[in-house]
């Protein structure tokens, strides 16, 4: 085997979601919705399973989805993307990660990153033979500056990977952010691959921002979306690659053996869902945002602290603001027993982990939530102890 695989645990979602599933905990680890999804979205897909055509589709994606994603894009946040020469469709965001690293990075080739950091970055990076650059962010703001990129940054800098809302910290990037990190990208010719994946899961009236608002970043960047995402349907894999045409066309080489295409009736089901009207992801957005409220009331009630959560389907525990000592793997080992899987956010760290935040996943029903204060509730003075 690979050294590289062979070295790799197996990821603490699937660790916890197994022993959350052998011993009945309620699973706040893994971030799936158990409901919120769309039932049009389902018919639209199941039917294009029953009558349409179900041989290879296209392999930058159905012309129906990539004009859907462009036009989605437009109406919402004031892009303009070509459907045909600047959006390629992946097998979920995941798979769209691993081709715009492939078709990137060139061993040797640095990359900065910034941690805490979703689990395939540091992977696929290293898969790619590129040099990881760490950057370090830490509650409760998890924001970077100047000094920390002129830290990172170096001749040999030639991608940047970004994620913004940021799982696992629930934080956004301003656009006065993109703009500083647009200035080092430029200085450095380095390319900004942005992980958008929760662009439309933001709250208190938020509104994304793109980096491909940010002018200086529109030709030298890569977005990523995700279908499941957006309509909390996780298990699809649907995802996107938008970047200017000479990118588009470098990522396109890498997608093409990867996994060359995406089934097409779940692509049909995206293009009809992202045509959806703005009321419909305003309530989506206030639906998860009640989640959040219900979760954080209920848990700051019971004596914990917790951090904010501006996007996403998470929300963080401080633990020691919470009067708890240990570190985040202790106590999420603990709440296992205690019936609630969670994670410790220091997994999500190359290096030097903050090791006193615990992410808890809200996109819940609310009694699977309730059921969650009341459990963590009497746990807590045993953690403090
Ligand atoms: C930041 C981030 N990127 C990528 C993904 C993977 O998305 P997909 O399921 O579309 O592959 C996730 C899923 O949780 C995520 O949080």
């Amino acid at each position: 085997m690979n050294p590289l695989y062979a070295a790799l645990p197996t990821t603490i979602f699937e660790t916890m979601s197994a022993r959350a599933r052998a011993t009945g905990a309620i699973n706040l680890g893994q971030g799936f919705p158990d409901s919120g999804w769309p039932q049009d979205v389902l018919a639209v897909a199941a039917d294009a399973l029953l009558t349409g055509n179900n041989q290879y589709p296209p392999m930058p994606g159905l012309p129906e989805l990539r004009r859907a994603i462009a036009d989605h894009y437009q109406a919402h946040q004031g892009v303009t993307l070509d459907w045909q020469s600047e959006v390629t469709v992946t097998s979920g965001a995941t798979e769209a990660l691993a081709a715009a690293i492939f078709a990137l990075v060139t061993p040797g080739d640095e990359v900065v990153l910034f941690q805490p950091l979703y689990d395939a970055y540091l992977p696929l990076v290293r898969r790619a033979g590129g040099i990881p650059k760490l950057v370090r962010l830490a509650p409760p703001h998890w924001q970077f500056d100047a000094a920390m990129l002129a830290a990172a940054f170096s001749p040999r800098t030639r991608l940047v990977i970004i994620n913004n809302p940021l799982n696992p910290s629930a934080s956004t990037f301003d656009r006065a952010s993109l703009e500083l990190l647009a200035g080092f990208a430029e200085r450095h010719d380095a390319v900004v691959l942005s992980d958008e994946v929760w662009e439309q899961v933001v709250f208190d009236g938020r509104t994304h921002t793109s980096v491909l608002t940010v002018p200086a970043l529109r030709d030298r960047s890569v977005k990523i979306g995700s279908g499941g995402k957006i309509f909390a349907l996780t298990g699809w894999k649907i995802g996107w690659l938008c970047a200017a045409p000479p990118l588009t066309r470098a990522l396109a080489r890498s997608h093409q053996f990867l996994t060359f295409t995406t089934p097409p009736n779940l692509q049909a089901g995206i293009a009809h869902g992202l045509g959806k009207d703005a009321g419909w992801f305003t309530a989506m957005r206030s639906g998860f945002q009640r989640s959040r409220d219900r979760l954080v009331a209920g848990l700051t009630t019971a004596g914990f602290t917790m951090l904010p959560a501006a996007g996403t389907y998470f929300v963080s525990i401080d633990l020691a603001a919470s009067g708890i000592m240990h570190d985040d793997v202790t106590v999420a080992d603990r709440l296992i027993d205690a019936g609630v899987a969670t994670i410790p956010v220091s997994v999500f760290y190359g290096e030097d982990p903050v090791t006193s935040t615990l992410r808890l996943c809200f996109a819940k029903q609310d009694a699977v939530i309730d059921a969650a204060i009341e459990r963590l509730a009497a746990a807590l003075p045993g953690l403090r102890g």
